[in-house]
């Protein structure tokens, strides 16, 4: 039977707030009340104490309303089951353009296509990012994660973010794709102005100066990309990008615009994810030296502390849907159009999956996160993000052992993909 829709008001949206608070948004604002008739919970969603510290409130989400309409088109989902459901029926949850407008002009590929279509992509796609050939990127993705660390060789302060964090996936892309790395700041740029135009231009992320911001960041990346293409057609290289051009599964050939928004969406979801991944887990080591301990003495622990973090910290929290048509989840009713804001980190930290999914373990096993999603969207890129960071947190802890957040300092993380802009670290004994 299907329940009576339990209704909740709302001050900000977990979706709004998901782009327009982060660091810069006021502590306690962005508090929503859900409530059937019999009780009411306050969640401090997208609030400062809830980027740096999501677990307890993903419990108490877990606990009053696993399926809760926070406002009337948007549905916020934290449990386990219904995570997977929603995952597990993508013609009735689609990630298409509707879910999230980041400005493009055609559907991202592949996470904006739907059944059928978007298998014929991932058969294209799947092989180029396999386990075998993201390990050929073991020996310069170390090479460059020296490098950083060279940069800041001798010194006792540094800022892991604008120093490790951002730079180095973007490193590792560019290496990738066959571009020259003096092109970071280009590509740092061009991220940004979709990710976060709000931050760039210093306004609200709705505003019309964000959203021209955006439109034109957009613009540059098909632009880029198109130029670059038309050398690579010119005369083929041995990267990605020349390999887009030659790709072919069962007579389909990918198109100049199917590669033009491949190339988008890279951008968008091979980068931040995995500098979030490394400011979560490096905040996390920072602050548990008996478990960083455990990595410099047994290196060997690495991949399975790579999983675990990801699967407590979640640096991707959340993914969203839209309803293609009426349905239900749990016993509440979803309407065709609603947005569904899909937990993930909630869901990794369910004890129905985990039995003890508040305890940090680095002998997991089995560990059935759902930090890279599921379904036919589970993320393209998982090879080469496991590669970047057990590379990293390997090397890393091999010249660094020992490093603290810098004393007195509260580190802010942003809402939805949880990175942190300031991350000022003393390294070496304190
Ligand atoms: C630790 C780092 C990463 C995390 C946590 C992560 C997480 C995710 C998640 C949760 C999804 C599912 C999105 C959804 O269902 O709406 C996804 C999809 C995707 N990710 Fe990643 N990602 C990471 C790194 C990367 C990298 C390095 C790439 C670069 C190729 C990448 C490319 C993609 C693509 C193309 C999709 C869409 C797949 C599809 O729709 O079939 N990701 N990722």
């Amino acid at each position: 039977m299907v329940a009576p829709r339990r209704r909740a008001s709302v001050t900000q949206t977990l979706a709004d707030a998901c782009v327009t608070s982060g660091p810069h948004a006021p502590e306690g604002e962005e508090r929503f009340v859900s409530g059937s008739h019999e009780s009411t919970t306050t969640v401090p969603l997208g609030s400062p104490e809830m980027n740096r510290n999501p677990q307890p409130t993903y419990r108490e989400m877990r606990e009053s309303a696993a399926v809760m309409p926070v406002v009337d088109s948007l549905v916020v989902v934290s449990r386990r089951s219904d995570v997977e459901e929603v995952f597990r029926r993508p013609d009735v949850f689609s990630s298409n353009m509707s879910a999230v407008d980041l400005q493009n002009v055609r559907p991202l590929i592949p996470l904006q296509i739907d059944p059928p279509e978007h298998k014929k992509y991932r058969r294209i796609l799947d092989p180029l990012f396999a386990p075998r050939q993201m390990a050929r990127l073991e020996e310069p993705v170390a090479q460059l994660v020296n490098d950083l660390i060279d940069g800041f060789d001798g010194r006792d302060e540094i800022d892991f973010a604008t120093e490790f964090s951002i730079p180095l996936p973007s490193q590792v892309f560019l290496t990738l794709l066959g571009l020259p790395l003096d092109e970071l700041p280009r590509f740092l740029a061009m991220k940004d102005g979709i990710i976060r135009p709000e931050h760039v231009t210093g306004t609200v992320r709705q505003s019309e100066t964000a959203q021209a911001h955006q439109r034109e960041a957009a613009r540059s990346i098909y632009a880029y990309f198109d130029e670059i293409l038309d050398e690579r057609q010119a005369k083929g290289r041995d990267d990605l990008l020349t390999t887009f051009l030659h790709s072919e599964v069962d007579g389909h050939r990918l198109t100049r615009e199917d590669i033009l928004d491949i190339c988008f969406l890279f951008l968008i979801a091979g980068l931040d994810t995995v500098t979030a991944s490394l400011d979560c887990m490096f905040a996390y080591l920072a602050q548990h030296p008996e478990r960083r301990r455990q990595l410099v003495e047994d290196p060997g622990l690495v991949p399975a502390a790579v999983e675990e973090l990801l699967r407590w910290e979640s640096p991707v929290m959340m993914v969203s849907r839209v309803a293609m048509d009426d349905t239900e989840l749990d016993g509440c009713p979803i309407r065709r159009g609603d947005h569904v804001s899909v937990l993930i980190g909630s869901a990794n930290t369910d004890d129905s999956e985990f039995g003890d999914g508040d305890e940090v373990r680095f002998d997991r096993d089995p560990n059935r996160h759902l930090a890279f999603g599921g379904g036919i969207h589970r993320c393209l890129g998982s090879h080469l993000a496991r590669q970047e960071l057990r590379v990293t947190l390997r090397e890393g802890h091999r010249r660094i052992p020992d490093y603290s957040i810098k004393p007195g300092h509260t580190l802010d993380y942003t809402t939805g993909i949880r990175s942190i802009y300031h991350f000022p670290m003393v390294l070496g004994q304190p």
